[in-house]
């Protein structure tokens, strides 16, 4: 049964929630299911230098949760590309992937144009668009009608397979068994977060978790939103905290030598009052149960600001300036 503050923060939701979003974050596990399909469909990437990911917010996230996770799984290098163009280095011994839900993302297009002229083996991972109907060695087509950040299981689940053919074991089915429903933990942070600009906090592969709070704290209830990752943040950031408005979210899983250096920094810098501390496991299952999280989060932040959580029409107006 669902505490009465998390009833209440679900009736502020469905007052505001006109398209949704809800739907889409309670079908996570569901989804994550379903793409584990996906994951089967991909080239074997053995023999190459180097896998290159491009994409940008929604579609991007995947390529930073591959590259953490397979930093401890796999030998080759897993180069995220944010941009409009891929590193020099990756050349045509690299397998070049392009994600982009839409298929319309100009950043990722001409990433994927430029790899294509370097020769490249690539991998388009969309539901159509402009990227289908591009030059490209292998594709990878998702399911349509999703609000991008709410595709992540389609757009991921392809990642984790090529790791997968590299011997890696990440197995996405597993990890969505075991997600539990964060909906009071959620509850309990949107209500502490409320009212403040929340800085979220991740290490090893919760780093990736750490940014796609921030990411989903902007898009779904269009709050300003910080993120960093220890131990680099406890050389730089701890000098410019202040409790001035902000609050703290720690994304914490069991890793003594980082355990420490948060202890620290907290200690040091963050007044108790305002930090929100959760814990996950290891490994995929816990990157997934972290997410889980945070997207709920940003939901029940969105019905207590009074937020539809689904358009964002900022992102829309600077790509259509940029069209
Ligand atoms: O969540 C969103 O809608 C955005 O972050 C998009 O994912 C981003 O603009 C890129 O678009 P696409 O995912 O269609 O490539």
């Amino acid at each position: 049964m669902p505490s009465k503050r998390t009833e209440e923060l679900e009736r502020r939701l469905a007052r505001v929630d006109g398209e949704s979003m809800r739907r889409h974050v309670e079908g996570f596990p569901e989804y994550l299911s379903d793409a584990a399909r996906l994951s089967e469909r991909v080239p074997d990437p053995s023999g190459k230098s180097g896998i290159a990911v491009a994409g940008m917010g929604g579609s991007g996230i995947g390529a930073e949760i591959m590259r953490a996770l397979c930093s401890t799984e796999l030998d080759l290098p897993v180069v995220p590309v944010h941009d409009c163009k891929p590193p020099r280095f990756v050349d045509g011994d690299y397998l070049f992937v392009s994600v982009s839900y839409s298929g319309d993302t100009g950043e990722t297009i001409s990433a994927h144009r430029r790899a294509v002229a370097r020769g490249c083996d690539t991998l388009a991972v969309t539901s159509g668009g402009r990227l289908g109907g591009e030059e490209w060695d292998h594709l990878v087509e998702v399911p349509r009608g999703i609000p991008p950040r709410a595709a992540l299981p389609y757009l991921l689940a392809p990642l984790l397979g090529l790791a997968n053919r590299l011997g890696a074991d990440l197995d996405v089915e597993d990890a969505a068994s075991r997600l539990e429903n964060p909906r009071e933990p959620a509850t309990e942070t949107a209500l502490g977060i409320h009212g403040s600009i929340p800085v979220i906090y991740g290490y090893g592969a919760l780093a990736p978790a750490a940014y796609r709070w921030k990411c989903q704290l902007n898009e779904n209830s269009g709050s300003s939103a910080f993120w960093n990752y220890f131990p680099e943040l406890n050389h730089n950031e701890v000098e410019g905290w202040s409790d001035d408005g902000m609050s703290c979210v720690v994304l914490r899983s069991t890793d003594d030598e980082m355990e420490r250096r948060v202890d620290a920094a907290l200690e040091a810098v963050v007044p108790a009052e305002v930090v929100h501390e959760h814990e996950f496991g290891d490994g995929l299952p816990g990157v997934l149960s972290a997410i889980h999280l945070g997207d709920w989060v940003s939901l029940y932040l969105a019905g207590l600001k009074g937020v539809d959580p689904t358009p964002v029409n900022d992102i829309e107006k600077v790509k259509g300036l940029l069209s």
